[in-house]
């Protein structure tokens, strides 16, 4: 049965934010395109559920769009942070963990031989093109059409606000079409200083594509060939398919990969990991932050490095995305309903193969799991957790249900 959600003070704050924020809201968690019945306001979090400022709860598969890999609140994530932060986050520099967490990473990621830190996907996307740059000593940079590398301008997809000049090094290629990289770099002989790229393409809208193995290769052999860097835009799969990176299982390694989200379980720190002949580069640019060298964020990415390893986080996220992803292609098909689920398990994307641009089945079927507790996007990947039983796919299988019950009565079968 759809229950009818209480909203006043979601409401009662949204009509505040209009008032001194523009739009009220921005970015990515503007629910503005969403239907009516997005909560725009949260209250906490505990495992993967979350709550909403009127007290709704949800089962979360967003994850917090990535940065929630082992539950909201974990205990020894949190105790590791509390810890540091009673010592000091913010100080005149870095606490020991800097190097600690340095350390853990060049260990368990066979590609690095070096780490720098930031604090979101963007600085960790940016700071590689400048090593690159700084490393080859030539701007241009080759990414794919539609990859969501960040807000920066050298990258954002979104032009307002930026100048064509900040985006006139940049050019672009098919993901997984060799010969589009290949031609890309070709009408830019000698110029290229680094083709960014993410392990699967997970744009947003449409079904994701795993990554061709084929073409991992090719792009690190034409990297190798026109002397530029490889950078892996870690930060949407990172911690979630391999913690060694997400590309080791194929034998493709990176010179430069940018992580965020997922490493710290919530807390606001991305890292820039390097291979040593990218060393000296990396030493001869300047870049900082004020909030860089917290310790709180890098106490807690211990934990969750730790915490992954030691429950086998990777495996269980998969498990219970395979089980979230068995019971949807079940109940589709007992609705009448064609889907398309692509992707991996750990981070899920459904789409309806009738919809067209305007996702009309895919933003019922969101409004629908929304309003019978289940928190999850309709035109964005999913995200799975290690904190996600098997109870809790299971009891998101109902309300999944309900969902398709109502895009079938309100578009047909099929
Ligand atoms: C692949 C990828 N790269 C970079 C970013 C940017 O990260 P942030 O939003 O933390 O700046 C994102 C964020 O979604 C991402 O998915």
């Amino acid at each position: 049965v759809i229950s009818t959600l209480i909203r006043e003070r979601n409401d009662e704050l949204f009509e505040r934010a209009k008032r001194v924020v523009p739009a009220g809201m921005y970015g990515h968690t503007f629910v503005g395109l969403n239907p009516p019945s997005y909560p725009q306001f949260f209250s906490r979090g505990k495992g993967c559920r979350v709550w909403d400022v009127d007290g709704n709860p949800y089962i979360d598969l967003m994850c917090a769009w990535g940065p929630m890999v082992l539950g909201y609140g974990d205990a020894e994530v949190e105790a590791a942070a509390a810890r540091q932060r009673s010592a000091g986050d913010c100080l005149d520099g870095p606490s020991p963990v800097f190097v600690e967490l340095a350390e853990t990473l060049v260990e368990s990621v066979p590609h690095a031989d070096w780490s720098m830190f930031a604090k979101n996907g963007t600085d960790a996307t940016t700071l590689a093109v400048r090593i690159a740059r700084a490393g080859t000593g030539r701007d241009k940079v080759l990414m794919a059409h539609g990859a969501y590398h960040g807000v920066a301008s050298w990258c954002a997809d979104n032009k307002v606000g930026i100048a064509a000049s900040e985006q006139s090094d940049t050019a672009y290629f098919e993901y997984n079409d060799l010969v589009s990289a290949e031609q890309a770099a070709a009408a830019l002989a000698g110029q290229v200083a680094a083709i960014v790229v993410c392990p699967m393409r997970h744009d947003t809208r449409r079904d994701v594509e795993l990554v061709d193995p084929e073409f991992a290769r090719g792009v690190r052999a034409l990297c190798d060939r026109i002397g530029a860097a490889l950078i892996l835009d870690e930060v949407r799969c990172g911690m979630r398919f391999d913690m060694r990176g997400t590309w080791e299982p194929i034998g493709v390694r990176p010179d430069l990969s940018a992580w965020s989200k997922a490493i710290a379980n919530g807390y606001s720190l991305a890292a820039v990991l390097g291979i040593d002949a990218l060393r000296q580069p990396a030493t001869e640019i300047f870049t900082t932050g004020s909030f860089w060298f917290g310790g709180v964020a890098m106490a807690a990415s211990l934990a969750t490095l730790a915490g992954m390893r030691e429950r086998d986080g990777v495996g269980r996220m998969s498990a219970s995305g395979e089980r979230l992803r068995e019971g949807l292609r079940e109940q589709a098909t007992s609705h009448g309903l064609a889907i398309r689920l692509t992707g991996a398990p750990q981070m899920p994307m459904m789409l309806f193969a009738r919809d067209d641009a305007r996702l009309e089945r895919s933003n019922a079927f969101a409004g629908a799991c929304v309003e019978n507790g289940v928190f999850l996007h309709p035109r964005h990947n999913w995200f799975l957790s290690a904190a996600h039983t098997a109870e809790d796919i299971d009891e998101a299988l109902l309300a999944t249900d309900v969902a398709f019950s109502v895009v079938r009565e309100r578009f047909g079968a099929e």
